[in-house]
């Protein structure tokens, strides 16, 4: 299969990559001091690091079944802002970076989670 045909998924290195893409996401907000507060709460954090896996690889065209709650569900009641939102969407973009990933992909990972904004920030 040519490279640029080549679905998400496999473009992000299949669930291997996505794996490292992850850890490096959860360590970078584990540093980030306007959202570390945050996930310092989550009292199953190899859980919370199973689901984020699946739902990426998921969302990004792999066969994984993704067995958390939806994103509306996940983040009610949170009153995430703005800000928050765009931090952590910021630290995304870092740890694809870190990964290897390409400024191509990474604005192709930016676009899908920027469409979750709605069901994330202040709901
Ligand atoms: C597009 C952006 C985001 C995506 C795709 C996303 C995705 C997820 C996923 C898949 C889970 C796991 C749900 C489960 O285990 O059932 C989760 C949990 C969580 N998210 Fe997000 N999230 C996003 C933005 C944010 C933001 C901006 C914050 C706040 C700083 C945040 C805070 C949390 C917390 C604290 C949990 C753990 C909840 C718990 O297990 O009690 N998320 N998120």
């Amino acid at each position: 299969m040519n490279q640029d045909h080549a679905n998400l998924y496999d473009r992000l290195g299949r669930r291997e990559g996505i794996t490292r893409i992850t850890r490096e996401l959860i360590k970078n907000h584990m540093a980030n001091p306007l959202v570390n507060i945050r996930y310092g709460q989550v009292d199953d954090m190899d859980r919370l690091e199973r689901n984020v896996i699946d739902f990426f690889c998921m969302g990004a065209g792999g066969p994984e079944t993704y067995g958390g709650r939806d994103m509306l569900t996940t983040h009610r009641g949170m009153n995430i802002s703005e800000q928050e939102f765009v931090t952590v969407v910021d630290d995304a973009m870092a740890a694809l970076q870190t990964c290897g990933v390409d400024a191509p992909v990474r604005n192709e990972v930016l676009a899908i989670l920027w469409s979750l904004k709605g069901e994330v920030v202040r709901v």
